[in-house]
């Protein structure tokens, strides 16, 4: 197990999966990550579709034109959604739990990649939310937040090193210009 340290500067966007199974375990693993991640008033207002049939993860990688036809070779995609009714910060729980996936997919030596899907169309009149929710039979009440793919790295990224951080975005105690 990793230092969550070296865990967040070695994670980088995975978009080219090898054609490797994930084992049981590391399926399980990732389930519960999800679960454990921690929500507004413990609400738990999300669901997890853990996609694995290869026709569907090609129907999602068309779900919207821009960013996600690499899904397509992708092992594994999680599905996030959410009921807004059951938290105003539903957005901000499914945030967290894409963030809690992806961090354990690196710890357990998986590539991932977020994939937007809240406010981005499919088409001109169709939200990318609605068709991933016709596509997979998901009750009107829910949005779909993001997916995350999932996969054996095909290609080893190089980990961030502070030259890369941003350091003027860090305050100490008032605003500095
Ligand atoms: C909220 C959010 C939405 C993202 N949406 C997409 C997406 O739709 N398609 C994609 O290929 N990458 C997406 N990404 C991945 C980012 O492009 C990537 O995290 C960023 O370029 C930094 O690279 P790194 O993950 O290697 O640190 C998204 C990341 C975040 C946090």
């Amino acid at each position: 197990m990793e230092s969550i340290h070296s865990l967040i500067t070695a994670r980088r966007s995975c978009r080219k999966f090898t054609d490797q199974p994930l084992s049981k375990e590391q399926v399980e693993l990732l389930k519960k990550a999800a679960l454990l991640a921690p929500t507004s008033k413990n609400n738990r207002p999300w669901h997890f579709i853990f996609v694995t049939d290869p026709d569907i993860i090609d129907a999602l990688s068309t779900s919207k034109p821009h960013g996600a036809s690499f899904l397509k070779h992708a092992t594994m995609a999680v599905v996030i959604i959410a009921d807004p009714e059951k938290s105003d910060v539903w957005i901000e729980d499914t945030s967290i739990a894409a963030t809690y996936l992806q961090l354990s997919a690196e710890d357990i030596g998986l590539g991932s990649c977020w994939v937007q899907i809240r406010k981005r169309m499919s088409d001109d009149q169709t939200s990318a939310s609605e068709k991933i929710k016709q596509l997979l039979n998901i009750p009107s009440c829910f949005e779909v937040a993001s997916i995350i793919a999932m996969g054996i790295k095909a290609k080893e990224r190089p980990a961030y090193t502070d030259a890369d951080l941003m350091t003027d975005r860090i305050h100490d105690n008032k605003f500095q210009q």
